[in-house]
């Protein structure tokens, strides 16, 4: 492992990008290409299974099943999960009995306890991988470290490490400048990650650390799920004349597939549906790209780009 403690699984690997799945036409011209791996990461499936394994318990522990906040960003699969008997509710006090079911991207400490008091029972469905910089934070906090959280600051994700962290003592940014508003007299500073940045984001904050304190201890906390999905959202963005990127408006890391995708082919669409695809996107297109956040079925990112398979045949032919 390299010594500037960045180094995660590599991205850019010899991996094809992109899968094609249909091509239309006589001459095979156009054609559509969906991100090899496009679609929910593991952290999401085992939350989809936790929380309908604990419905189908609902027999022996009795009540009703919760999830505190959607069980994922995706509207879709939230409704979904409703109709098989997950509840969403927006406050630990909405649960009045049975079982809720903790969100792939965590909570923050003092929920899981008020819950725990409540009596209620809990399933963690929090993905590994954000359990890790809960882990990391914690330990930071009682190191006395300085943190650098590079992340936003109103995902649940980051409010719910910073709550291990358990000290004031923290800065959360995207932007390398504000490392200068660290304060002074801060001896040792730690750099912890949001699951879903993007890894250059990390680097340009970890390097301003560098230049201003002795002691920097890097934590790499990017889900290589996530960054697989970037390298593949890039690839396919350079190739495709058009790009549709598959998940919920509310999900970071879909935003973050389109805002690459969208640097590279300014004629890029966040869709969530099928519905709100518009054909004339496609008109005169050779190559469609398609490809979806960690939070949307695989399935359903491969249906869409099936769908507009079919979609563009005509228009193309
Ligand atoms: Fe976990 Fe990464 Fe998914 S942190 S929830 S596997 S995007």
């Amino acid at each position: 492992m390299p010594s500037d403690g960045l180094s995660t699984t590599d991205p850019q690997s010899n991996v094809p990008s992109s899968k094609r799945a249909k091509a239309f036409s006589d001459d095979n011209s156009v054609e559509v290409l969906i991100a090899l791996n496009a679609g929910a990461c593991f952290g999401v499936v085992r939350a989809i299974k936790l929380g309908l394994n604990a419905v189908s318990r609902i027999p022996e522990t009795g009540g009703s099943v919760y999830s505190l906040g959607p069980l994922i960003h995706n509207p879709m699969v939230v409704a979904e999960m409703e109709a098989k008997g997950v509840q969403t509710i927006n406050e630990p006090g909405d649960a009045t009995n049975g079982t809720v079911v903790l969100r792939s991207h965590g909570v923050r400490r003092e929920i899981e306890a008020s819950l725990r008091e409540r009596g209620v029972q809990i399933v963690d469905a929090t993905c590994p991988l954000v359990k890790k910089p809960q882990r990391i934070a914690q330990g930071l906090g009682e190191k006395g470290y300085f943190l650098v959280f590079v992340g936003d600051s109103n995902h649940p994700e980051v409010k719910g490490v910073l709550s291990y962290f358990g000290r004031p003592d923290f800065l959360v940014t995207y932007d390398p400048a504000d490392v200068q508003k660290v304060p002074e007299g801060v001896q040792k500073v730690a750099v912890l990650a949001q699951t879903t940045i993007e890894r250059d984001v990390l680097m340009a904050v970890v390097e301003q650390c560098r230049a201003r304190f002795a002691e920097v201890a890097v934590h790499n906390t990017i889900c290589d799920a996530t960054s697989v999905r970037q390298s593949e959202a890039d690839s396919l963005a350079r190739q495709a004349d058009v790009v549709v990127v598959v998940g919920g408006r509310n999900s970071s890391n879909t935003k973050k597939l389109w805002k690459i995708c969208h640097e590279l082919q300014p004629d890029t669409h966040l869709v969530e549906t099928m519905e709100e695809i518009n054909p004339a996107w496609f008109v005169g297109k050779r190559k469609i790209g398609v490809t979806g956040g960690a939070s949307t079925p695989q399935d359903y990112v491969d249906r869409i780009g099936e769908s507009i398979a079919r979609l563009i045949a005509p228009a193309n032919a």
